[in-house]
């Protein structure tokens, strides 16, 4: 059963936590989707682990629609959401719209993400779901805004705190349908979960929130570095490299075929 976006409130409200992974090609999306993921991200994380940018930034709209396209293939049943890029929706409502419409009609996937908590991020969101484009929100570490906040925990001091739960809470008075929180203080994320009627997906933020999400390569043990707080549960690299070196030694001693 595909799953929808009335069914991750009602999770939400029985304490079934939501899993998510993001996915950047068919064949893992298809793999994500059979192990009963419930939300697949297309997150522009992309940009480092699929194409070898050293940030998000540089990751464009039409790249995050091939790819998308490409998830959305493969997926029956998990909830598709496809990251918006650095500058694809920062400009203008009008932007955003563009962007986000793009996203919806030309990949399959049923909804977009974007990053910040400021007004104008509030207001685009606003006009996004009224019409009729979900949007799940990102706060705390927002990675396309590393240039300032850098990779660190945010959220540390009390005004720090205080403006990521003003800004959750604007975001779901908006009409967000579930919010990712990265890189903040545990406690911050249970008080955001507890006084906001979204879900919130953590990633680096405690075990209180109604979800996690983690980037697929770190989870395999793909990447070459990972952040601190993601874990591998599995070293999918070595596990590759091992069966290279199999198939190399058998066709140089004429085993295989
Ligand atoms: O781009 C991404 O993969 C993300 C997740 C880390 C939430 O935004």
């Amino acid at each position: 059963m595909a799953v929808t976006l009335q069914q991750l409130t009602q999770w939400k409200q029985a304490g079934r936590s939501i899993i998510s992974l993001t996915a950047w090609d068919y064949s893992l999306a298809q793999i994500l989707d059979q192990a009963g993921v419930d939300i697949i991200l297309v997150g522009d994380s992309l940009a480092m682990v699929g194409l070898g940018y050293s940030s998000t930034l540089p990751v464009t709209l039409d790249e995050m629609i091939h790819h998308a396209k490409a998830v959305c293939r493969g997926v029956k049943n998990a909830l598709v959401v496809c990251d918006l890029p650095f500058m694809s929706y920062q400009t203008s409502v009008t932007q955003a719209m563009v962007a986000a419409g793009r996203v919806l009609k030309e990949t399959g996937a049923s909804a977009i993400k974007l990053e910040g908590g400021q007004p104008r991020m509030i207001e685009t969101v606003a006009e996004l779901t009224a019409i009729g484009i979900p949007v799940m929100a990102h706060v705390g570490l927002t990675p396309q805004s590393f240039q300032i906040l850098g990779y660190k925990q945010q959220g540390k001091t009390p005004e720090q705190a205080n403006l990521i739960l003003d800004q959750a809470i604007a975001l779901a008075q908006a009409g967000a349908f579930a919010i990712v929180l990265e890189h903040i203080p545990d406690d911050l994320a249970a008080v955001i979960t507890d006084k906001i009627a979204i879900p919130t997906i953590g990633i680096g933020a405690g075990n209180q929130c109604d979800g996690q999400v983690l980037v697929t390569a770190d989870l395999l043990g793909l990447s070459a570095r990972q952040p601190p707080f993601a874990k591998s549960y599995v070293n999918l690299r070595q596990l590759i490299i091992n069966a290279v070196s199999d198939f190399t030694q058998e066709v140089q001693n004429h085993q295989f075929p």
